[in-house]
């Protein structure tokens, strides 16, 4: 579903933002190379009044999470520990720095994406936030403008992540996935999902808390792939080394980077470089079978892609590697995790007549 913010009676206005669904690519983003991912239609919504000073006060329909207030500004001093508030406090600090934003809102957000599931509440909260503050302070952006300003403004919480969360939730269409390509500049592309296709999202039950838990396991992949990249250039490329894995698939094919690795790197870098380099195949040979309706090879490849990431990329649990199985075992084509992993959820893709089945 497409985000959108409505004016309705009394100056009380609604800002939503869906959370999504990663189908492959994983890992991928801040490397530089695609995702393939759907919005959900489950979102986070912000009912709120813009407010004539600059003060952010909003509550929380969950009541485990306290409400929040602070002023907008250039640099607003974040909360320790994992707070939701981190994450409104990470779209007004980037829209007060690159958008000039001044003016405040007050009102409550609700969600009704799980929280730290993998299915991205977290972005879905920041998109919301940021419609929000646009719209009091009568500013419009230009989409991939705000795609990319909100995923380099979400590392204020400390997270070194990518630009999938905040271009799905901005950009997705209903009936279809999307390509995102963040080199060399964003591009989305839509790719119809073929109608018999089910996708299956299962919750493992264990919270995946990038804010907390998670993060230092997130960040630490972000560096260990470009250590790899850093020694493979070193080794085998002349000129200036390769910035990004976009760049070295522009300059060397993937088959014989992955060749030349298995004879340069060792341990933990080779096991990074390899699943990014796989995955970011493995999303031009997904959006491949989608367009061309063959969901056995899609589903291979999400099978691929779950034993990459368990294996090499070391992002699985006991819990989501029993829910693929059992995905499987009834049924459906392929399962993989789906998000950063550390807990969270699975997707599987099922036929219709056996979605049922795999979904109980
Ligand atoms: C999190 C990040 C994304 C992406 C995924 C893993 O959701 O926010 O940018 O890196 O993990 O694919």
């Amino acid at each position: 579903m497409a985000p959108s913010h409505d004016a309705v009676n009394r100056g009380v206005r609604v800002a939503h933002a869906p959370g999504r669904v990663n189908l492959i690519g994983e890992h991928t983003d801040y490397n530089g190379l695609p995702v393939f991912p759907m919005a959900l239609n489950r979102e986070v919504r912000i009912t709120y009044r813009p407010r004539g000073d600059g003060q952010v006060l909003l509550r929380n329909a969950e009541e485990r999470f306290a409400p929040i207030g602070f002023d907008i500004g250039p640099d607003i001093p974040a909360e320790t520990g994992g707070t939701w508030g981190n994450y409104v406090r990470a779209a007004a600090q980037i829209l007060a720095r690159e958008a000039g934003i001044t003016r405040g809102i007050e009102g409550s957000v609700l969600s009704t994406v799980p929280v730290a599931a993998g299915l991205s509440s977290s972005s879905a909260l920041v998109v919301a936030t940021a419609l929000a503050l646009l719209d009091a302070n009568d500013i419009a952006l230009e989409p991939t403008r705000l795609m990319d300003l909100l995923a380099r403004g979400e590392r204020y919480v400390g997270v070194q992540g990518g630009g999938m969360d905040q271009a799905i939730s901005l950009g997705g269409r209903a009936g279809h996935a999307l390509r995102i390509d963040f080199r060399p500049t964003l591009r989305l592309t839509p790719v119809p999902v073929p109608p018999g296709w089910r996708f299956v999202v299962a919750e493992s039950g264990v919270e995946a808390a990038k804010a907390s838990g998670a993060r230092e396991g997130y960040n630490s992949r972000v560096r260990e792939c470009r250590e790899a990249l850093e020694l493979f250039s070193a080794r085998w490329l002349q000129g200036a080394p390769c910035t990004d894995y976009a760049e070295l698939a522009r300059r060397i094919a993937p088959e014989e980077a992955l060749a030349l690795a298995e004879e340069s790197l060792t341990g933990i870098h080779l096991m990074r470089f390899r699943h990014v380099v796989s995955e970011g195949q493995r999303v031009d040979e997904a959006e491949a079978a989608m367009r061309a309706g063959d969901a056995g090879t899609f589903g291979r490849l999400m099978r691929a892609s779950h034993a990459s990431l368990r294996d090499d990329y070391e992002v699985s649990s006991a819990e989501l590697n029993r829910l693929v199985a059992t995905a499987e075992g009834a049924g459906a084509l392929g399962a993989r995790l789906t998000g950063a992993g550390f807990g969270g959820c699975t997707v599987a893709l099922a036929l219709a007549d056996t979605a049922e089945q795999v979904r109980t």
